[in-house]
This record gives C-alpha cells, sequence and structure tokens, in this order.
C-alpha cells in the first residue's frame, strides 16, 4: 500500500489517483519480477541456442547476450513495457501536484519564512548554470527533469520526487524514504565514535531525505544540503523545517562547490556520481579536496560493478540473484525483493573504482578506499592532516 507522506507538504490524492499508483507500483512489480524472471528461460530456452546455431560457441560476455537478446519480441516487449511503466510512476502523482501546486508553493514559502525554529535556511542563486546532463534529458524519465519550474517560487519537481518515491519503491525506503542517510549518518556516529564534525555537506542532496538524517544523527553540526536544482532546494528546505530539523540548502554546482577552502568536515554524496559526466565527476572529488579541512573525509556511497571477469559474475550474483532473495527470506515481502531487483540494473554502468580511486589520488586524497557494503559501495577518503 503506497503511504501518505508523514510531513506537512503532504497532499491528499483523490482515490482513483491512489488507485492509479498502485496499479503502477503493482505493474513495475510483474514487469521487474515477472517478466524480468521469464526472460531467464526466454534467454535459455531461445536466444542462446540461436546464438550457439549462428556462432558455433555461446555468448562470451553480458554485452553478447544483450546484443543477442536485442532483437528478441519477448525483450523488446518487456523493454517496452519496463519503460512505460518508469514513465507512469510520475504519472500517477504529477495529476496531484499539479492540483496542488498553488497551495503546495504557498505552505512551503511559510514553512521557510517560520522563524519560530532556529536555524535551517535556503540560498539559491540564479548565477549557477544547470549543467546539460541534467537539463538536456528527462532524468529518470521524470518529465522535466530536476530543474524545471512552472511558478513562482516553485516546489513541484520536489513535490514530484518525494510522490513518487513511494511508489517507485513501495514504501520500502523508511517512513519519509530517509533509510539511507540514517543508516548511514548513524554507521558514521557508532564506528567512529571519536570523530565529532561541525560542517557536514551532502552534495546531490535533492529534497534533503538523507540530509535530514545527518542533522538528526549529529545534532551540533552545521548540516548543508548542496544541489542544482531550486525547486527541490525550496521543497527540501520546508520540508526539513516540517519536521523540525536545522539545514541549510544551498543551490550550487558540485564542480564549483560555493563553501571556503577547508572549512568542511564531511564532504557526502549517496547515488549521485552516477548522474555525473566522468569530467564532472573528477571536478567534483576535485572540488571537495579543496573545501575539506585538513583531516575531513570523503564519503561518497554509490553502486558499482567490477567491469569483467570473476569480480563482476561474483558481483552480479550477489546483486542479481542472493541479495533479492536474502531479502524476501528474511521480509516475506515481494515488494522488498523487487526493490532489490531493481538496483542491479541500475548500476551496471556505474563509473568503476578504480576510476575513482584514481582521481581521488590525484587530487590529493590520503589512501583513498572502497568497500562493498551491499547493497552500496562506500568510498572513503581523506584530505590528510599535513595538507593545507
Ligand atoms: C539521484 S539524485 C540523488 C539522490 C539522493 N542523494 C539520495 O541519496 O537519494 C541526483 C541529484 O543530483 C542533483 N545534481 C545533478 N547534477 C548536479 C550537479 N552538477 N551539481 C549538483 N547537483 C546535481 C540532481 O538535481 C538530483 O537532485
Amino acid at each position: 500500500m503506497i503511504k501518505n507522506l508523514s510531513h506537512d507538504l503532504a497532499a491528499t490524492p483523490h482515490r482513483d489517483e491512489r488507485t492509479r499508483q498502485e496499479f503502477v507500483a503493482s505493474l513495475r512489480h510483474h514487469v521487474l519480477d515477472g517478466m524480468a524472471g521469464s526472460m531467464r528461460a526466454r534467454y535459455e530456452n531461445v536466444i542462446k541456442p540461436g546464438f550457439e546455431q549462428s556462432n558455433g560457441r555461446p555468448p562470451a560476455d553480458g554485452e553478447e547476450v544483450h546484443d543477442a537478446m536485442l532483437s528478441d519480441p519477448y525483450f523488446c516487449f518487456y523493454s517496452a513495457v519496463r519503460y512505460n511503466a518508469q514513465q507512469m510512476v510520475h504519472r500517477s502523482v504529477i495529476p496531484l501536484v499539479d492540483r496542488n501546486m498553488e497551495e503546495l508553493n504557498e505552505r512551503a514559502r511559510k514553512l521557510r519564512e517560520d522563524n519560530t525554529m532556529t536555524g535551517g535556511s535556503l540560498k539559491l542563486n540564479s548565477a549557477v548554470e544547470v549543467p546539460r546532463s541534467v537539463s538536456s534529458i528527462d532524468v529518470h524519465l521524470v518529465p522535466g527533469s530536476y530543474h524545471s519550474e512552472y511558478a513562482d517560487n516553485d516546489t513541484s519537481a520536489g513535490a514530484i520526487y518525494d510522490n513518487s518515491i513511494n511508489v517507485f519503491a513501495f514504501n520500502q525506503m523508511g517512513k519519509n524514504t530517509d533509510d539511507i542517510g540514517h543508516t548511514f549518518a548513524n554507521f558514521v556516529r557508532i564506528a567512529h565514535p571519536d570523530f565529532k564534525p561541525e560542517v557536514i555537506l551532502d552534495v546531490g542532496c535533492t529534497i534533503g531525505h538523507n540530509t535530514v538524517p545527518w542533522a538528526q544523527t549529529f545534532p551540533d553540526a552545521q548540516v548543508t544540503g548542496a544541489d542544482i536544482a531550486p525547486a527541490l532546494l525550496r521543497y527540501g528546505s520546508a520540508r526539513a523545517k516540517s519536521l523540525g530539523v536545522a539545514v541549510d540548502f544551498r543551490q550550487m554546482n558540485c564542480t564549483a562547490l560555493d563553501c571556503p577552502d577547508a572549512s568542511v568536515d564531511v564532504v557526502f554524496s549517496s547515488m549521485f556520481l552516477h548522474e555525473l559526466p566522468l569530467k564532472d565527476i573528477r571536478a567534483y572529488i576535485k572540488e571537495a579536496y579543496r573545501v575539506l579541512k585538513p583531516g575531513g573525509t570523503l564519503w561518497i556511497l554509490e553502486a558499482h560493478v567490477p567491469p569483467r571477469g570473476i569480480g563482476h559474475e561474483f558481483t552480479k550474483l550477489m546483486w542479481a540473484k542472493v541479495i533479492p532473495g536474502m531479502t524476501y527470506l528474511f521480509t516475506r515481502n515481494s515488494d522488498a525483493k523487487l526493490l532489490m531487483d531493481y538496483y542491479w540494473d541500475t548500476i551496471d554502468q556505474a563509473a568503476s573504482p578504480e576510476t575513482l580511486m584514481a582521481t581521488m589520488q590525484r587530487v590529493g586524497f590520503e589512501k583513498p578506499r572502497y568497500r562493498m557494503a551491499h547493497p552500496v559501495c562506500e568510498y572513503v577518503a581523506k584530505k590528510p592532516l599535513s595538507a593545507s
């Protein structure tokens, strides 16, 4: 069941809107579980024998499997349904956001201007240009991508994001879609009990759903969420106020962070790098180094797959089979399993750890390292204490 958001920017869907959202969630379930499941049989029974007959050998790697499947009618049908289901996620929430847009924008404005709570602010910067990696495509098929605005003080991109994550992820990401943030911030707190960060920066924060948990976990720190898209930041700032948590939201490009040199203890980003061109990833890592204090830490959560060989096969096995299976075993919830199934598809093309490690080393980070902490990869890099 899709649940209502539990903060002051919640808009109540009509019954038919909620029914549609439920349908779309079920359709995605069918596509990613049922149809994707039958793809294996299709491959084993039809595509692989056909490939072997034409080539005298089985496909050598994933690329060849993919190429062989591209012309298969069942695969084409699956891809078309899947693509449409992704579009339908957003279409199932856009009428709700549209209908409530004026009132939501006003509610968000009032929350942002509420001075009864100390701390928390919003600073937009009209000089920041939205990069083509965001503006030239509808990222994740969201109409208008992250950056489009439809009114003064618009928050609709934020409202669409917040409401659609619930449909997309079947309420499996925590009460306020903040499980990643809570899990990671608490991991840092428990694993590094002597670490007392004073300034934390979450880059690519979207609506701050993982930034707010940093502020809740480290209440003495000054926590900033940075993103390129004003409508997301307006929404995020109002959302944080409504949750009673002080977070500063700033519009900036990760390639030119608007922070003084050596001023930040933690630069964090989660599920962000996969949306950047490689040149921007490199620029971001260089900027992270610049703004970190000596001894400060860059923490990145991202998904990755070793490009080939046994590592690739093992990771694929873990992501595509073991984790979804274990998830189902422990939760008995097929929606939770489905969410894990989906991760595999999205991580396959991410920048390799070797590339990220080499970049971190090049800009001066000390002993960068990464480790697979399924279902994500954790990168940690420290700016040397001796750095200026
Ligand atoms: C997938 S979302 C990040 C999700 C979020 N961090 C999480 O953990 O769920 C990517 C975000 O990065 C932002 N973004 C994309 N390119 C950017 C850039 N060059 N600088 C800053 N933010 C950017 C987008 O506006 C979007 O909000």
